[in-house]
């Protein structure tokens, strides 16, 4: 979309809040920093004002300041001032009789002069509606490992056009008070219209008349939307996969850059377009989502009426009847037959629907289920479901209130937290904590400063947001090809590659590749990207392939089709995927590659219901995918930098064999005769795998795939995602919130339960340091993929035999433990560097084996 559109719309959305806001002449915000002293502006340029002005009497309320800032802070402003209350007070606010109202709390539970948040137990009344009661701020962040809470509200209008906050220390704790850092109180349109009621018929509920918590706000396979970015409604938007359950995650796409997504019925002040511009759904094959759910679960208070808003807009379909899904709501169906295209008009228009269910109290029951299915008995062309966004909104209950529980932390954390207590007074030990903090929240910044470019490439270039997502090159089962490449003689004489690629590579006929794939039948794709669709398929009879071929729009063209082959068709290796052939006819291109039964590493470490790997497994993985990049380092002509290394591009093959796979971002390096160490370009790469050097610098070393890699053995430890947008700040990049606990000794309360007391101590020690040192800011701090390859085999030496120096049944593992001598024989051996598929460069490798005797840096 471009810019004179957005400005366009833009315009469009404030003539018409010009318009519902001039309704009343009295609709004026409130954006409060409670316990300033003047007003200022925070990290997002959002202006708070002092609070004083609207207190009732200052009796019984002090300002005061946090005495610890944490480091995930977003912004000093509201989070570090806060008023105190020790007895009952309140707010009045003049606003708009008619209007509903955004109420907007944020606690910063923290300790204020001589007061413990520990100790802050009270409520929180708004003309008469309990929006809190014995809240603890404090067990709300703990057991959220969160830093700082917000809590949103939509109020009916105040008829009386006044609005008093009321807030009141509970009289049932000893030495309780109340506190609040931050009060929005601001006019907002009304959002709600009656809903039905999921499990009864015709019932319907009109959130209208009702007071409503936000719980959630998704925007669904798309980014964070900081509320400065909504549609003119100040909301908050956050990703949708830490929610998701189960294996089936689906697939995320963006809107096509020629789309436009134009609102209809629907006003643009529902949802802002960058949340209907992308989706998820449930992904190319029709046989798994005819027996799959695309599932999404979540907290909630039980006892409470809730009203779950679906945004829809479809970026693919175009016709009625092409993508038709049922919807379920704690297991009953909310909506049968849903059909997106049916209910906007055509695609590309918004639509929302709006459904009702109440939680009921029953053990376990405090969870609302959101799932997807495709209706099969629609015969629907695409067996598909889809989701732009969701949010979810807590009604009050027949006596007006609105308050849950606190919420009880896991046992898990409770044990955690015992062992490294929070520091609130700065004592020497929370000085400590400040100075580390004060280097995660640089990082964090940082990591910010990276969602938003990030956010602003995804935009501006379609294409290579997709390109990141592509090539998963697996499926269900079968053998893998041993990439037995005849040599044909018949390359087309339109071909511009040289006769070393032709002589490497297979070249297939389309008739062939036609017959492997049903004539490119549908229900074969495995996988889409920006270059176009990837298929299953079979050749000689019974070898199980992946087949790329190109979209004929595709901005790939003929050029870097070459590229690909000439530099693939040189690359053999046990532990990258193959290029087995190509197929280049009648405008076609097409690539030929290894399939890889087990699919990507990733699926095996979380969201899955997959077996956990063993953590030898797991560590076996590792090495084999260091080999492959260490070959692709070092073991070529040139330096060849892969560009994106991530756990869905090291792809298992169906004897655990790791594969890296993906070379479409792929650089080729400095050549090692120049002086230049480094290649200029923009940045790719996938985001939480970023290299923080190539991001400031944008240059690019083999050093940022030692970086990537780094995250990689983090995630494979922790088995969480690189990035977690929905966490606390400080734990939403992995890299950062491994290395904060690796400093602070506590990595193993991150690791993967299923690993806990299965790593030998010195395994894991050895694999955290490798981890670690792969992570250091600057790429001369890091390790050569050489020396990394050579750390884990330690490590798996470490782990099968903790004692260490005892020799292993295999002779050629043999190594001195504790020492850093090294014997150049061995690792040659060990390296695996002289495969039998391995086209190697004994030169290159002996520089290699040459840094490893002379080990600096370990
Ligand atoms: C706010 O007050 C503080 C201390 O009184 C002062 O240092 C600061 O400059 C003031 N800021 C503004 C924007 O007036
Ligand atoms: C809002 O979006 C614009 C454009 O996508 C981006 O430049 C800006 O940084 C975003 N603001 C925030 C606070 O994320
Ligand atoms: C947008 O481009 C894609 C391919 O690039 C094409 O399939 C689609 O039809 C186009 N859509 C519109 C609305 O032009
Ligand atoms: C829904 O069904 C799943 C199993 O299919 C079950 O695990 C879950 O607890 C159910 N949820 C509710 C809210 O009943
Ligand atoms: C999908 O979810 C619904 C509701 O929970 C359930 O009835 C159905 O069995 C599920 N289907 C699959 C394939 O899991
Ligand atoms: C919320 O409270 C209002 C009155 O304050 C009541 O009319 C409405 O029914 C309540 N909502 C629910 C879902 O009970
Ligand atoms: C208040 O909350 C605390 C912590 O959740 C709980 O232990 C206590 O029982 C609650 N008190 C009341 C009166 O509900
Ligand atoms: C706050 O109270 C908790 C629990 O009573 C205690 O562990 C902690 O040390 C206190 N912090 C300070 C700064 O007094
Ligand atoms: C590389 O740099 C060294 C010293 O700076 C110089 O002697 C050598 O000639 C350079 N090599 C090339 C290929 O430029
Ligand atoms: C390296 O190991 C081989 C065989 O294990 C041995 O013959 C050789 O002497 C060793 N070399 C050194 C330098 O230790």
């Amino acid at each position: 979309m471009n810019t004179t559109t957005y400005a366009f719309s833009f315009l469009i959305l404030l003539s018409f809040l010009a318009n519902v806001f001039s309704q009343t002449e009295n609709s004026v915000s409130f954006v409060l920093s409670c316990g300033s002293v003047n007003s200022s502006t925070d990290s997002d340029g959002r202006v708070w004002d002092l609070d004083s002005k609207y207190l009732k009497s200052e009796d019984n309320s002090v300002p005061s300041k946090a005495q610890f800032q944490d480091p995930s802070l977003p912004s000093t402003i509201p989070y570090m001032n806060a008023r105190i209350f020790t007895a009952e007070a309140s707010y009045t606010f003049s606003v708009s009789p008619k209007q509903r109202h955004w109420v907007r709390l944020h606690f910063y539970p923290s300790s204020y002069s001589s007061l413990n948040a520990t100790d802050a137990f009270f409520s929180v009344v708004a003309g008469g509606v309990t929006l809190l009661n014995n809240f603890s701020a404090y067990i709300t962040a703990e057991a959220l490992t969160q830093a700082y809470i917000v809590r949103e509200f939509s109020l009916s209008p105040f008829p009386t056009g006044k609005l008093d906050l009321t807030f009141k220390p509970s009289d049932k704790h000893s030495g309780s008070f109340a506190f609040i850092n931050g009060i929005e109180v601001i006019p907002m349109p009304e959002l709600f219209h009656p809903a039905p009621v999921v499990g009864s018929v015709h019932q319907l509920i009109d959130a209208k008349l009702s007071n409503i918590q936000t719980m959630y706000r998704l925007n669904v396979g798309g980014n964070y939307i900081a509320p400065t970015n909504d549609s003119g409604l100040t909301r908050t938007w956050y990703d949708d996969s830490p929610y998701l359950f189960g294996a089936n995650v689906g697939v995320t796409m963006d809107a096509e850059k020629n789309l436009t997504i134009r609102y209809k019925e629907t006003p643009e002040y529902i949802a802002p377009i960058d949340v209907y511009s992308t989706s998820r759904s449930m992904g190319p094959e029709p046989e798994v989502n005819a027996n799959a759910n695309l599932t999404w679960v979540f907290q909630v208070d039980p006892n409470f009426m809730y009203v779950v808003r679906f945004h829809f807009c479809d970026l693919q379909m175009t016709k009625v009847n092409q993508r038709v899904f049922d919807i379920y709501l704690n297991n009953r169906t909310a909506q049968a037959q849903a059909d997106v295209v049916l209910w906007a008009g055509s695609g590309g228009v918004p639509v929302y629907k709006d459904y009702a269910i109440y939680v009921t109290d029953a053990p376990g029951d405090d969870q609302l289920w959101v799932a997807m299915h495709p209706t099969v008995s629609a015969r629907p062309e695409f067996y598909d479901a889809l989701l732009n966004g969701l949010e979810i909104f807590k009604l009050n209950d027949s006596r007006g209130n609105l308050a849950g529980p606190n919420p009880v932390p896991s046992p898990m954390l409770v044990k955690a937290q015992a062992e490294t207590p929070r520091a609130f007074a700065p004592s020497k030990s929370s000085l400590h904590a400040r100075m580390i903090g004060g280097a995660a929240a640089a990082v964090g910044l940082l990591a910010a400063v990276c969602i938003v470019a990030y956010r602003r490439k995804k935009r501006g270039l379609g294409e290579d947001a997709c390109r990141s997502g592509w090539l998963p090159l697996y499926g269900g089962s079968s053998r893998t090809s041993g990439s037995k490449s005849t040599i044909s003689g018949k390359s087309t004489a339109s071909s511009h590659l040289s006769t070393e690629a032709v002589s490497l590579c297979r070249h297939f006929s389309l008739a062939e590749i036609k017959k492997g794939t049903n004539n490119f039948d549908e229900s074969e794709v495995i996988g889409v990207g920006g270059f176009g669709k990837v298929y299953k398929g079979v050749i000689d009879g019974n070898t199980m392939v992946a087949i790329k071929r190109a979209n004929p729009s595709s901005d790939q063209g003929v050029h870097e089709f070459e590229t690909e082959i000439e530099m693939l068709s040189k690359l053999r290796h046990r532990h990258l995927v193959s290029l087995i052939g190509y197929c280049e006819e009648e405008n076609e291109m097409i690539l030929v590659y290894d399939y890889m039964a087990f699919g990507t590493l990733r699926e095996h470490l979380y969201k899955t219901n997959k077996d956990p790997l063993s953590w030898k497994k797991r560590l076996e993985i590792c090495i084999g995918a260091a080999r492959g990049l260490h070959y692709l380092h070092t073991g070529a002509k040139y330096t060849i930098i892969h560009r994106d290394v991530k756990t869905t591009n090291i792809l298992l093959n169906e004897k655990w064999v790791a594969k890296v796979s993906d070379f479409g971002l792929s650089k080729t390096g400095p050549n090692l005769n120049h002086n230049q160490s480094h290649v200029s370009t923009v940045v790719k790469g996938s985001f939480g795998y970023l290299d923080p050097e190539y991001f400031r610098r944008q240059q690019l070393t083999e050093k940022s795939d030692v970086y990537s890699f780094g995250v990689v053995l983090f995630e494979v430890l922790c088995a969480r995602p690189a990035l977690n947008p929905s966490l606390p700040k400080e734990q939403v990049s992995l890299a950062d919130w491994a290395l904060h606990c690796q400093a602070r000794g506590t990595l193993e309360d991150i690791i993967d339960p299923e690993l806990k007391g299965k790593i030998t101590p010195e395994c894991l020690k050895k694999f955290a340091e490798t981890a670690e040192k792969c992570l250091s800011d600057h790429g001369v701090d890091r390790p050569s993929m050489g020396d990394v390859l050579w750390n884990l085999e330690f490590a798996l030496q470490l782990q099968e035999n903790p004692d260490g120096v005892k020799p292993e049944k295999d002779e050629e593992k043999e190594l001195q433990l504790g020492s850093h001598e090294t014997n150049i024989s061995i690792y040659q051996a060990t390296l695996g560097l002289g495969d039998e598929s391995d086209v190697s460069k004994q030169q290159s490798e002996s520089m290699v084996f040459s840094q490893l005797i002379n080990p600096k840096g370990r």
